[in-house]
C-alpha cells in the first residue's frame, strides 16, 4: 500500500494505537527475552509517528504501558522503563524536526522518578509544537480514567460548583486526561487480537477499529496506510442512515 492511495481530504484528525505483540515477536525470531521485542517496538512506533505527521494526522495516542503492566516481571517492567527514558531521550531530535508535541495521559506518578522527570522534560521542551500531538498512555487504564472523572464531578457537585443536571457529554469527558483532544476517528491494534484491553472505553464510541495481524514491531509505514486507506473505506454514519447522511 503506497502513500498515493490515500485520499488526503479525508484523513482521520486522531489515530489511536494498541502496539500489541513486541513479546510473541522477539519469541518468533528466537531472541531470549522479550525485551529485543519492545526495542524494536520504538522503531515501529518512530516509523508510525513520522508517517502520521507527514500525512497530516493531528493526534497519534498510543498505548504503551497500561496499569495491568505493572504486573509484568520486574526485569521487563524495569527494561521497559529504561527503554522509555532512553527513547525520550533519543527521540526529541524527530519531535522537534516534525513539530510534534509531546503529551502523556495515566498515572504518571506511578513512574520511576527518572522517568517521570524525563518525560516531564520532553513534554515542556516540545510544547510549543503545533504540527501534531503524540500522546503516551502510560500506566494507562481507561476505568480509572472513568472513575477519577466521576470523582472529580462528584466533588463539583458536593461543593455547589456544579448542579447534577447539568452534566452532560460534554461536562462528563472536559474531566478525562484526554480533556483537550478530539476522540479518535480511528483505532488500530496489532497482532491478531480483537480487544480493547482498558484503553479510551468513552473516547472510541464511534471510532473505526483496524485489526490487523502485524506484530508491533513488524508494523510499517504501508501498514498504517493500509489501516486509513481501510478507514477511510468505511461509512461513519454516527447513529445515522445511509440514505441521511446523503442528504445532508
Ligand atoms: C505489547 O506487546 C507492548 C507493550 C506492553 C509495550 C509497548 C511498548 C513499546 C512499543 C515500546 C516502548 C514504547 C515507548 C514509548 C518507549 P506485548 O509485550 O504484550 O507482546 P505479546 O502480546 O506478544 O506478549
Amino acid at each position: 500500500m503506497h502513500a498515493e492511495a490515500i485520499d488526503k481530504d479525508k484523513i482521520p484528525a486522531h489515530v489511536a494505537i494498541i502496539m500489541d505483540g513486541n513479546g510473541r515477536w522477539a519469541k518468533s525470531k528466537g531472541f531470549m527475552t522479550r525485551i529485543k521485542g519492545h526495542e524494536n517496538g520504538v522503531e515501529a512506533l518512530r516509523n508510525a509517528t513520522t508517517a502520521c505527521a507527514e500525512l497530516g494526522v493531528k493526534y497519534l495516542t498510543v498505548y504503551a504501558f497500561s496499569t495491568e503492566n505493572w504486573s509484568r516481571p520486574k526485569m521487563e517492567v524495569n527494561a521497559l522503563m529504561r527503554l522509555l527514558v532512553g527513547a525520550l531521550s533519543n527521540e526529541l531530535d524527530t519531535l522537534m524536526k516534525n513539530n510534534i508535541r509531546l503529551q502523556a495521559i495515566g498515572e504518571l506518578a506511578s513512574l520511576p522518578n527518572d522517568c517521570f522527570r524525563q518525560l516531564h522534560d520532553v513534554i515542556d521542551v516540545t510544547k510549543n509544537n503545533t504540527h501534531m500531538t503524540l500522546t503516551l498512555a502510560l500506566s494507562y487504564s481507561s476505568k480509572t480514567e472513568i472513575i477519577s472523572a466521576v470523582k472529580s464531578i462528584a466533588k463539583e457537585v458536593e461543593a455547589g460548583t456544579l448542579s447534577a443536571d447539568a452534566i452532560d457529554e460534554k461536562v462528563f469527558a472536559s474531566h478525562l486526561y484526554t480533556k483537550d483532544m478530539p476522540d479518535p476517528d480511528l483505532l488500530i491494534r496489532t497482532s491478531g487480537e480483537y480487544r480493547i484491553s482498558n484503553y479510551l472505553l468513552w473516547q472510541i464510541a464511534y471510532a473505526e477499529l483496524h485489526f490487523t495481524n502485524k506484530l508491533w514491531p513488524d508494523f510499517t509505514k504501508e501498514d498504517l496506510y493500509l489501516a486509513i486507506v481501510d478507514y477511510q473505506h468505511r461509512e461513519r454514519r454516527f447513529g445515522k442512515t445511509g440514505e441521511q447522511l446523503k442528504v445532508n
